[in-house]
């Protein structure tokens, strides 16, 4: 295992998050509701358009930060590249060891400052890459800095997020128009960053807390060219399944198909 400079815990003291918003307290929930290989979403959606952005090649070495129980760490390892994943959760990191020690390494961490990590070094990765993490990071600016720092000359840095325009958690939400017959999306805000506590879901621990931090997506493209990453691909990526039943079926296909569930962004480090 690999802790940060300066804070290894001493032996038999239950290692602590790297992160105020590590998901150290729900990773036993989390492990279980996603499952090993990752959830539907994951697996039908937003790992394919993450690889597809990501384009990993034989011998590539790829950092994953917030890698959680390293989903997406055999995906990377089958296309020949090297995976590392980062994550501020013991927990999780335990757990992406059992399923998936043999396809990548995995070290203890806070994104936000991986140039203190040991077994980090700068400029050593083509690519980062954020999968459903970004969101859960907080604030911006250092985490971009570090992605930055651990970038190679002209290295990739993908995020796949939940789509800030149209997927905040508590601040939008869907909506049946009567006179029109049709599906639409309500949006309640959208230009102020907000932290949003997460919904309890089944057979979450009501005491663990873990906030999303909302940002319009102007704060991510700045955020990104502050440190020299310019945006070359967007994907405005729908949900897979589309209902085929019910009353107003073909309405809520058409607003599924139409209103994305994830956004991904691929940019590049400019070399200067
Ligand atoms: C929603 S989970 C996503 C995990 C994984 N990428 C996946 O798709 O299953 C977000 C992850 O970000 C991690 N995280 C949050 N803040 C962090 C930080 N400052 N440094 C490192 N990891 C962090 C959490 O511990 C959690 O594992």
């Amino acid at each position: 295992m690999i802790v940060p400079r300066d804070s290894k815990p001493p032996r038999g003291r239950a290692r602590r998050p790297a992160a105020q918003t590590s998901w150290d307290p729900l990773a036993y929930w989390y492990n279980g509701w996603v499952g090993e290989g990752g959830s539907e979403h994951h697996r039908e959606v937003a790992i394919p358009a993450t690889v597809r952005l990501l384009e990993p090649r034989p011998g590539e070495r790829i950092l994953d930060v917030g890698a959680g129980q390293g989903v997406l760490a055999p995906v990377i390892a089958r296309t020949g590249a090297q995976y590392v994943g980062i994550d501020a959760s013991p927990r999780l990191l335990d757990l992406a060891r059992k399923h998936h020690g043999g396809a990548g390494r995995y070290i203890l961490g806070d994104a936000r400052q991986m140039s203190s990590l040991q077994g980090l070094s700068a400029a050593s990765f083509d690519a980062v890459v954020f999968l459903l993490s970004i969101q859960d990071m907080d604030p911006l600016e250092p985490v971009l800095r570090s992605a930055a720092w651990a970038l190679k000359p002209g290295g990739r840095l993908v995020i796949m997020m939940t789509h800030p325009a149209f997927r905040m958690p508590r601040q939008s939400g869907w909506g049946w128009d009567e006179g029109r017959k049709l599906v639409y999306r309500r949006i309640d805000r959208y230009l102020t960053p907000l932290p949003i506590p997460m919904k309890l879901l089944p057979g979450r621990d009501s005491t663990a807390t873990t906030r999303s931090f909302h940002r319009p997506l102007g704060m991510y493209i700045d955020g990104l060219a502050e440190q020299g990453l310019l945006i070359d691909r967007m994907d405005e990526i729908p949900a897979h399944k589309l209902t085929t039943a019910g009353e107003n079926a073909k309405a809520v296909d058409l607003a599924l198909r139409e209103i994305p569930l994830f956004l991904g962004l691929r940019s590049r480090a400019v070399q200067s």
